[in-house]
């Protein structure tokens, strides 16, 4: 026995010494081969390589045996077209159609959205498909924005990690996850020209992070640069995007491939360290570009190397043998979309504890909208996917509690017309005749598209007046909304319970059902904030942006970042989602209460289920600056957890933040930093249902230099204990004339316009007691001065 357990561990030891040793060594190997192969490539050939073959494939050499690769859209489901050469709209290969991007963001749940990635990845093997074209990581910085319901979040952390488990669980089956579109890609109006413009703080806090995440966590096999510009070059054009920022920063290890149709100037693109331009046909002009570039010696011929070598060494991990492996799940995909639809599903509003829908009590249930028997569950666009097959509310009711209660249907609402009121009258009749009423209402596909924004956020005038009309006539009415992103809803007040059910897939009637009927406990929080009107948003007045500019003014302030710093009440607040159960929070502990950069904080807190039925709980835990030299949000997400309770059963929690979670990105230093002085940890249910709070000191314990320059203003060097005797050295006569008889230097009375004067400004104030010479030796020394930050 213990000569088998000693045996036991020396295996698992030599496993684990040799488990990086073999995959380095097969990592050399790998390389070798590939310096090989360029060796042998001709010029004509790199070119070729770097371009897609058409449509969907990159292109083969049969000469050296080297394969393709085949990319199919993404992200909730296979958009596989028959052939590499065809488009596949419309006629791609059924796959199961997941719920989209902003229902799985509203789980909150990383191991789910994980399995959905798995579930992917074998569907794409099924499928021959190589490299999976998802998952969308980018912010949502207005409810306006098209492609919202293809994206997770408002907030880059949880961003980031959904897409962390996203590309795991695609990437664990041996298919490549691309992640997309970096960067700062939020708006569909001119989406090939529009120029994101924000400052450095801005796109690293917010848009950059989730990339950053991804990257550093889950290593994708390929990052899609986006069509827009950012800080005025193209996202296939930037070096500072695709080469300093992630490969270089953030350790990237894959290939940058275009979006489809974006490249404008490919051998820039090169430089800049883009691998493939997508797709292949326009790009057969293009690489002759790219060979008189190299022999024109525009374009180094060792860069074209290089990016081909990135990116062999993805088509040799993924290539298409063509004869893929494993079948597509389709009946137990279709089981678990159902599962992941109703984790998504959020209850927003159930004030008169209606839902769930007690079928004693309630035998003749009126069932209103055309989304009943006419489901809207995914967007418009690359990601529509051609479902395996699509469950209908009404059928999906009848059939499973249709022995106990009676379900009257009325259409209430024409898709095919949306300003018709025509309809809403009979619904009204069959609602009031009935014992309850539950009105499906939401937006129609063609309000959420790839390639448009919306205009509004208002539901189509005949599913709002449906709403009032049914909520009068029927006291007991549950509205079901069906929409990728946030909407306004002016009879809010009107009704009592409202359940947000997102674009759930092929199998979310299924879901809608096992929420309204209480087989399943709604536990979806939103990863978006639902203003009450669209001129809250943070974003209004810079969106979409003219003449091909998008001024991102409202800064680092997106999503509940806004809403809390302007103090404006938002409808629904970001985070929010109740539950058929009640939790309680209580227990806060932090490891410590004093803290350097240096050190993680450990952070527990113990949730309990309070309430009757057994429920999940998203915990929430965001921080708050209160010392700041420089603007800070109320509070920012940093950590959260879902957890399942059976009723009075108490869980632990805990958390663990490190110094980055303390930190803004100084655009002074160029890189993440955190200030001393007190933090508050504010855990909650929602952003603005915080339950406990905790504070500690942060002591910065690094060095940094000055950074002044001859523009720094006076008051930076009066106000800084440190600086402020070096100041009164190098202008003693001046500060000396500014002083109240009978006072020290010190308390010179510096008037306020002064103050806020450069230091370049003072030959002229000080009568030339400094000049421009003196005032820049004097900011060196400075520089050459160290403090905590
Ligand atoms: C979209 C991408 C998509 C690509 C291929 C583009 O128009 O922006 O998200 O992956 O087409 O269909």
């Amino acid at each position: 026995m213990l000569k088998s357990n000693a045996r036991l561990l020396l295996i698992s030891f030599l496993i684990i010494l040799g488990a990086p040793v073999n995959a380095d060594y097969n990592e050399v190997k790998m390389a070798k081969k590939i310096d090989q192969l360029v060796s042998k490539l001709t010029l004509e050939e790199k070119a070729l390589l770097t371009s897609g073959r058409d449509a969907w494939s990159t292109q083969p050499i049969e000469r050296l045996d080297i394969p393709y690769i085949w990319m199919a859209d993404g992200p909730h489901g296979l958009r596989r077209a028959p052939t590499t050469d065809t488009w596949g709209y419309g006629n791609q290969a059924p796959a199961t159609c997941f719920p989209t991007a902003s229902a799985l963001s509203a789980s909150w749940d990383m191991a789910l959205v994980e399995e959905v990635g798995a579930a992917l990845g074998v569907e794409s093997n099924a499928l021959g498909v190589d490299l999976l074209l998802g998952p969308g990581i980018n912010i949502k910085r207005s409810p306006l924005a098209g492609r919202n319901f293809e994206y997770f979040s408002e907030d880059p952390l949880l961003s980031g990690k959904l897409g962390v488990a996203y590309i795991n669980g695609v990437q664990g089956e041996g298919v490549g996850a691309t992640v997309k579109h970096y960067v700062a890609n939020n708006v569909e109006t001119q989406r090939m020209w529009a120029n994101s413009n924000l400052d450095d703080r801005t796109l690293n806090e917010i848009y950059m992070t989730p990339f950053e995440i991804t990257v550093k966590e889950a290593q994708p096999w390929s990052v899609m640069a986006c069509y827009n510009r950012v800080q005025g070059v193209y996202g296939t054009e930037s070096l500072q995007l695709l080469t300093d920022k992630l490969k270089n920063d953030w350790g990237f290890k894959g290939f940058v491939v275009s979006d489809w149709d974006a490249v404008v100037d490919r051998v820039q693109g090169i430089r800049a360290g883009m691998h493939l331009e997508m797709p292949g046909k326009p790009a057969r002009i293009t690489n002759k570009m790219v060979v008189d570039a190299v022999k024109n010696n525009e374009l180094d011929e060792k860069q074209l190397d290089a990016v081909v070598k990135d990116l062999l060494r993805i088509v040799f991990m993924g290539q298409n043998t063509e004869d893929k492996f494993g079948d597509q799940n389709i009946e137990q995909h279709h089981q678990l979309a159902r599962k992941v639809a109703a984790e998504a599903i959020t209850l927003l509003k159930n004030t008169k504890k209606l839902l769930p829908v007690d079928t004693a009590k309630y035998k003749k249930i009126a069932v209103l909208g055309e989304f009943a028997v006419n489901p809207r569950y995914q967007g418009n666009g690359s990601s529509q996917v051609k479902p395996t097959k699509l469950d209908k509310f009404i059928d999906i009711v009848r059939q499973e509690y249709g022995q106990d209660v009676e379900f009257v249907y009325s259409a209430g609402y024409s898709l095919a017309n949306d300003d018709d009121l025509s309809l809403v009258d009979a619904a009204v009749e069959v609602a009031a005749d009935a014992d309850l009423a539950l009105v499906m209402a939401g937006l129609p596909l063609s309000y959420e598209s790839e390639g448009i924004d919306r205009k509004h956020i208002d539901l189509p005038p005949s599913h709002n007046k449906l709403i009032s009309a049914v909520a009068k006539a029927q006291p007991n009415t549950a509205i079901i909304l069906t929409n990728g992103s946030a909407i306004a809803m002016p009879w809010v007040n009107e009704v009592t319970a409202i359940l947000e059910t997102w674009l759930g897939g092929q199998a979310g009637a299924g879901a809608i059902a096992d929420a309204v009927f209480g087989k399943v406990n709604p536990s979806g929080k939103l990863a978006e904030t639902f203003p009450f009107r669209l001129e809250d948003s943070p974003a209004f007045l810079n969106f979409p942006g003219e003449d091909g500019q998008v001024i991102y003014g409202e800064r680092m302030f997106v999503g509940y970042r806004y809403y809390d710093k302007r103090n404006i009440e938002p409808m629904f607040p970001f985070g929010h989602g109740l539950s058929y159960t009640e939790f309680s929070y209580s227990n806060l502990k932090l490891s410590s209460t004093n803290i350097t950069d240096k050190d993680q904080l450990q952070v527990s807190l113990t949730v309990t289920n309070t309430g009757k039925v057994k429920g999940k709980e998203v915990i929430q835990l965001y921080i708050a600056d209160k010392e700041s030299t420089v603007q800070r949000p109320v509070k920012e997400l940093k950590a959260f957890d879902k957890i399942e309770l059976e009723p009075s059963e108490s869980k632990e929690v805990r958390f663990t933040l490190n110094n980055r979670d303390f930190s803004y990105y100084s655009k002074v230093y160029g890189r993440w930093l955190a200030e001393s002085g007190e933090f508050d940890i504010l855990v909650g249910s929602s952003s603005r249902d915080i339950r406990l709070k905790g504070s500690l000191n942060l002591n910065n314990t690094e060095k940094l230099n000055y950074k002044m320059t001859v523009f720094s203003f006076f008051s930076e060097y009066w106000e800084n204990p440190q600086l402020k005797p070096l100041l009164i050295d190098f202008m003693p006569k001046w500060i000396k004339a500014m002083t109240p008889e009978g006072k020290p230097v010190e308390e010179a009375k510096i008037e306020d316009f002064l103050q806020q004067q450069p230091l370049i400004k003072f030959p002229y104030f000080t009568g030339g007691e400094v000049d421009e010479q003196s005032i820049k030796a004097f900011v060196e020394r400075t520089n050459n001065l160290t403090f905590n930050p």
